[in-house]
């Protein structure tokens, strides 16, 4: 037979990527240290050394997480599969699910459990808002949920969710407590036992400052039993949590067997981050996102740019949220300074898409040159863009 599709002509180019400051809210950009990683030779995904590097990981995810938890590892995917990889393994159909909306993330894991046949119930506030554990506990005596979804960085909206005593609540009605860390985990202080979160999520490309494409992820004991005492089968096999934690030796099992060909070199790149994080120290990496968002958000104040959360105490330190400048195109504005400034940043996401701008300044960075940089990118586009006479 003769070939009918030709080599596309665009493949006989070299491959063009351009440098640019992204300081969106992900992913972040990636320094050489960790690109280097990523570059070293593939070996096999079964490999005595990828185990050891596999290894190597998960204590990283442990001290990342401050947690003790066995079944500790990294999903081969992004913050997405991690949150299917938390919900599909924990609930069955018919389960209670009851998740907390206040942006895009609660709106996607109660879309996810609804997929698999969970009863899902949502307590919701305004984008921008948060809940009082009075609000948790009324809904957990209410629904009586096997599961609760809450987002610690809530990327949409900007939002840092207090965690303490939620834990502890969840666990008085019987409910496992489920936390997407992904905008915040490394940027704001959490401590995965302590807090009695039972399943804890990330991404690599935020914070770490690794490509996009895996996601650490750890399962309490109280999780496990869920897990264990299931009915049916996950109806997922890529993410079914005992062959993960086999591959990822997590299980004490003599031998682990094939399940997929882990991404080894996002593994590598993975490693290399959580070195990275564990050189400068989780404590001083908290304080250095802390101070340096404050400088950011009293310089967008000092422009006449407002925030859109209101209370300080809850503001994201990682992923800041703008209100979009009133008489402006926010599109205009934002690629007005990816145009003429390199810079990403962007406008808002599910609920907050068309009220705010956001800035990502995540891992390597969050500091003040790379604020002062974001500064002088919006006020000349606040200068250059068109304004309506409204
Ligand atoms: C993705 O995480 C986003 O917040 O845009």
């Amino acid at each position: 037979m003769s070939l009918r599709v030709p080599p596309p002509q665009s493949l006989r180019e070299a491959l063009k990527v351009p440098d640019r400051y992204m300081f969106g809210p992900g992913p972040s950009n990636v320094p050489p240290r960790i690109l280097e990683a990523g570059a070293r030779p593939v070996i096999g995904h079964m490999h005595p050394e990828i185990f050891e590097i596999m290894s190597d990981i998960k204590s990283g995810i442990q001290y990342l997480f401050q947690t003790q938890n066995k079944m500790t590892f990294a999903v081969s995917g992004t913050g997405h599969s991690a949150m299917e990889c938390a919900i599909f393994n924990t609930v069955e159909p018919g389960d209670s699910v009851l998740t907390a909306v206040n942006g895009i993330w609660g709106e996607r894991a109660a879309e996810m459990a609804e997929r698999i046949g969970g009863r899902v119930n949502a307590i919701v506030a305004p984008p921008g808002g948060i809940f009082t554990n009075e609000d948790i506990e009324k809904a957990l005596s209410k629904h009586r949920p096997a599961l609760f979804f809450l987002a610690h960085g809530e990327s949409s909206t900007g939002v840092l969710h207090p965690l303490d005593g939620i834990g502890q609540l969840c666990h008085k009605y019987n409910c496992l407590f489920l936390v997407d860390s992904v905008a915040s985990m490394g940027g704001s202080p959490l401590h995965m036992d302590q807090q009695e979160i039972d399943i804890l999520y990330t991404g690599s490309q935020k914070v770490l400052n690794a490509p996009p494409g895996t996601a650490p992820i750890s399962f309490s004991e109280r999780a496990c039993r869920k897990i264990s005492s299931r009915k049916t089968k996950p109806l997922s096999f890529f993410l079914d949590f005992n062959w993960l934690t086999n591959y990822w030796g997590c299980d004490d099992k003599p031998t682990r067997v094939y399940h997929h060909t882990g991404p080894v070199t996002a593994f590598y790149s993975l490693r290399e981050s959580l070195a990275v994080l564990c050189e400068e120290g989780l404590e001083a990496s908290w304080e250095r996102h802390r101070t340096v968002a404050e400088y950011f958000h009293a310089g967008l104040e000092n422009i006449g740019l407002k925030l859109f959360v209101k209370d300080k105490q809850v503001r994201l330190p990682t992923v800041t949220t703008i209100i979009a400048p009133h008489g402006y195109d926010w599109k205009e504005i934002t690629s007005y300074i990816m145009r003429t400034h390199n810079l990403e940043i962007s406008g808002g996401l599910g609920p907050s898409a068309g009220l705010v701008l956001r800035v990502g300044l995540m891992g390597c960075n969050s500091s003040r040159t790379n604020v002062d940089m974001v500064l002088s990118a919006l006020t000349d586009a606040l200068q250059h863009c068109h304004r309506s006479k409204v």
